[in-house]
């Protein structure tokens, strides 16, 4: 499923995991006036060679079980993990256990919703996330991801630099 324990030449952690919640799995498929045609594989494929392209490994997950993401988030502590990319789809508004768990590693992260949250149902207003999340993208369709993943790249170069 992942790539443990990646580390670059310098001895620095020099993975990038991403995180996809429930029914994103669904992506290309379900509800397209929020979340676009484009699946959820072509996500991932493209990502993973622009990290590539930057000199970094990538590991994708998908889940609709949020122990099966607490756990992974757990592994991410010392696998090798600098970055973290998650949409935590519905788990954004109700799961005050992933969000311990992110609290637990520490890890940097970024926070990717599709669709813009904040023009949708009252309940999709709080996150539980974005208080400890390094930034947040919504609303900017797949592309959001893309541009998590360019700063999380900046982020890593700047902290990593020593
Ligand atoms: C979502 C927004 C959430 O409110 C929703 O539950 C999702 C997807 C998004 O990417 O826009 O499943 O995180």
């Amino acid at each position: 499923m992942t790539k443990p324990n990646l580390h670059n030449l310098a001895g620095q952690k020099s993975t990038i995991l991403i995180l996809h919640g429930p029914n994103l799995n669904m992506l290309g498929r379900r509800e397209p006036q929020y979340y676009g045609a484009e699946t959820l594989d072509s996500i991932n494929n493209r990502l993973c060679n622009e990290a590539a392209a930057a000199g970094y490994a990538c590991t994708t997950l998908q889940s609709n079980s949020e122990a099966t993401l607490i756990e992974r988030v757990h592994t991410a502590f010392d696998d090798g993990t600098a970055f973290i990319i998650i949409n935590p789809a519905a788990f954004t508004h109700t799961s005050i256990a992933l969000r311990d768990a992110f609290a637990a590693v520490k890890l940097p992260f970024i926070e990717v919703h599709l669709s813009n949250v904040h023009a949708r149902e009252s309940f999709r207003h709080h996150s539980y996330f974005s208080d400890l999340a390094v930034g947040v993208i919504c609303g900017l369709g797949p592309a959001g991801y893309s541009y998590a993943l360019e700063h999380a790249i900046d982020y890593l170069k700047r902290n990593q630099s020593t």
